[in-house]
């Protein structure tokens, strides 16, 4: 459905230059609902924007569906329905339901063939009530679930939702967070969502691609993504306080420990990266006659893996700077 090859960005603005996007390749299958992750400044929107033929990309290649939104826009982008992040591109002086005939009308989606479907996304986004509301006196999180109903209307095949959660209040983003991941379930359609928020991500998507200063720094099911994770981080209970310079020993011995340091215990939580680090760990308890009392696997999250990730590419960035 879609196919993103060795694609740049540049943006100069007098001496300036930012690379936004730097040589990130990635596929996404028919059906597929993929999430781009990355913190802010990532080069989400600009990938986005350069598959909508808005962003000129400075290199690489782009195929929707087959075609080049730069050489065949209109095969391209007939394909495509997007929401951007900040611009909410409904009318305000309209109300709902003509702001989803008018959008569906462009696209050559008829109201009264299609009257069922539009009735069934406005009782899936909640907008029943506000169906004849003129769309600038509803909330954010409505206006935003308007423009999400204006870009799914369109029938495309594919749908980019840019930051989606974005700007909303915690619980009208999680409430969106639950329609979308319906959607999702429900729809025969290819979705990209874009988010800073692992959460949004990790509850509307199957596959993660994850974006760090430009480029793709892991692209994974999110549950291969997790299982990952679920081998390397271990939590260690030690049955008395730990003196300072062994604390200091184990700082310096291994990346990424937190140790807590209780009453007469003592709380270690450590990634492991390999199996060999484990046993290294071993080593290093029994070197310093440590016992043991219990050592657990710790449920992972994507916050976590989306993190150590982000950390471990800034790191490999600086290095090579
Ligand atoms: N029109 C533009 N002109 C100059 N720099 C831009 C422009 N758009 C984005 N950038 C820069 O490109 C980088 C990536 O931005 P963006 O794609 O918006 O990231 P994200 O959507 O992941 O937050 C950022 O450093 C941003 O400041
Ligand atoms: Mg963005």
């Amino acid at each position: 459905m879609l196919e993103v090859s060795h694609l740049s960005k540049v943006f100069v603005s007098g001496k300036n230059k930012v690379k936004a996007v730097d040589d990130v390749s990635f596929v996404v299958n028919r059906g597929e609902i993929v999430g781009l992750l990355g913190p802010n400044g990532a080069g989400k929107t600009t990938t986005i924007k350069s598959v909508l033929g808005i962003t000129r990309p400075s290199a690489g290649s782009i195929k929707v569906g087959g075609f080049d939104p730069f050489a065949e826009p209109s095969k391209a982008l007939s394909l495509v329905a997007a929401v951007l992040e900040g611009s909410r591109n409904i009318y305000w002086r309209m109300t709902t339901w003509e702001n989803i005939v008018f959008f569906a009308g462009i696209h050559g989606v008829s109201h009264k063939i299609e009257k069922n479907y539009f009735d069934h996304l406005i009782e899936t986004f909640k907008l029943v009530d506000k169906r004849s509301t003129e769309v600038r006196q509803l909330s954010q999180g409505m206006k935003q679930k308007v423009a999400i109903c204006c870009a799914l209307v369109k029938k495309t095949p594919l749908v980019f939702l840019d930051e989606p959660t974005v700007g909303l209040d915690i619980e009208t983003s999680y409430e969106l967070r639950g329609i979308l991941k319906e959607l999702a379930a429900t729809e025969a359609r290819t979705m990209v969502v874009s988010s800073h928020d692992m959460a949004v991500i990790q509850d509307i998507c199957q596959r993660v691609i994850i974006m760090s200063g430009g480029r793709v720094i892991a692209d994974d099911k999110i549950d291969d993504l997790l299982a990952v994770f679920r081998s390397r981080n271990y939590k260690i209970a030690i049955g008395k306080v730990l003196d300072n310079d062994v604390v200091e020993h184990l700082r310096k011995r291994f990346n990424d420990v937190e140790v807590q340091l209780r009453e007469r215990k003592t709380n270690i939580t450590i990634n492991l990266p390999s199996a060999g680090d484990l046993y290294a760990l071993m080593d290093f308890l029994r070197e310093h006659n440590i016992d043991l009392e219990t050592i657990n696997q710790q449920d992972p999250d994507l916050e976590k893996a989306f993190v150590a990730l982000v950390r471990k590419e800034r790191e490999r960035c600086n290095g090579n700077s």
